[in-house]
């Protein structure tokens, strides 16, 4: 089975937690790529698809939302989930009821939820920089390592319900 994990981000806090959703995949033995939503991945020749943006005022990065939308047909057809990565004030670990990214309604995933994000107060532009310290957000890190295993574990453990479902009942022979 192959999972592919398309993640768009800023600052890399949301692709590392993309790069952990891959590792908990592979460990229950989903054989995983992890790429970046601007390289544009095909979704062709993967059983499922796990989508994950960073949140920037209110909304998913564009390379991640001209993703959905370019490849929309083949998403909506495979096994699709979604996370966003945002909330820098603890407000969302691993919340599953959080708003949906309207850019995710035409394409219905299994699931969404919305982990908390990363903020480097050293590592962000000028304007950046101005809006976090409007908001008086400093350098903090409220994602949730056990959260985004967690998830991905239900992930592997539908992947491979599913997967048993339609294989073929075993035949021993014995009834002929
Ligand atoms: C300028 C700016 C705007 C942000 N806007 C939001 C927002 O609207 N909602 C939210 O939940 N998080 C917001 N965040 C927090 C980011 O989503 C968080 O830092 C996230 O982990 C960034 O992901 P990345 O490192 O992958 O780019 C904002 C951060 C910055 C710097």
């Amino acid at each position: 089975m192959r999972a592919l994990v398309v993640v768009a981000s800023r600052h890399r806090g949301t692709a590392e937690i993309g790069a952990e959703v891959a590792t908990t995949l592979r460990a229950e033995g989903i054989d995983t790529d992890v790429v970046d939503a601007r390289f544009h991945p095909d979704p062709a020749g993967y059983d499922c698809v796990v989508v994950g943006s960073g949140v920037y005022f209110g909304r998913w990065l564009p390379a991640a939302r001209r993703y959905v939308r370019e490849h929309a047909t083949a998403l909506r057809t495979r096994p699709l989930w979604a996370f966003s990565s945002g909330p820098i004030d603890g407000s969302h670990q691993g919340d599953a009821a959080a708003a949906m990214p309207h850019v995710l309604v035409d394409v219905a995933p299994a699931g969404h939820v919305t982990f908390g994000g990363r903020l480097v107060s050293t590592a962000l532009s000028r304007r950046e920089r101005l809006v976090a310290r409007l908001v008086h957000a400093g350098t903090t890190d409220y994602r949730d390592w056990a959260a985004v295993t967690r998830w991905a574990a239900q992930i592997a453990a539908s992947l491979t319900a599913e997967a048993a479902h339609r294989a073929p009942a075993h035949w021993d022979g014995a009834s002929a």
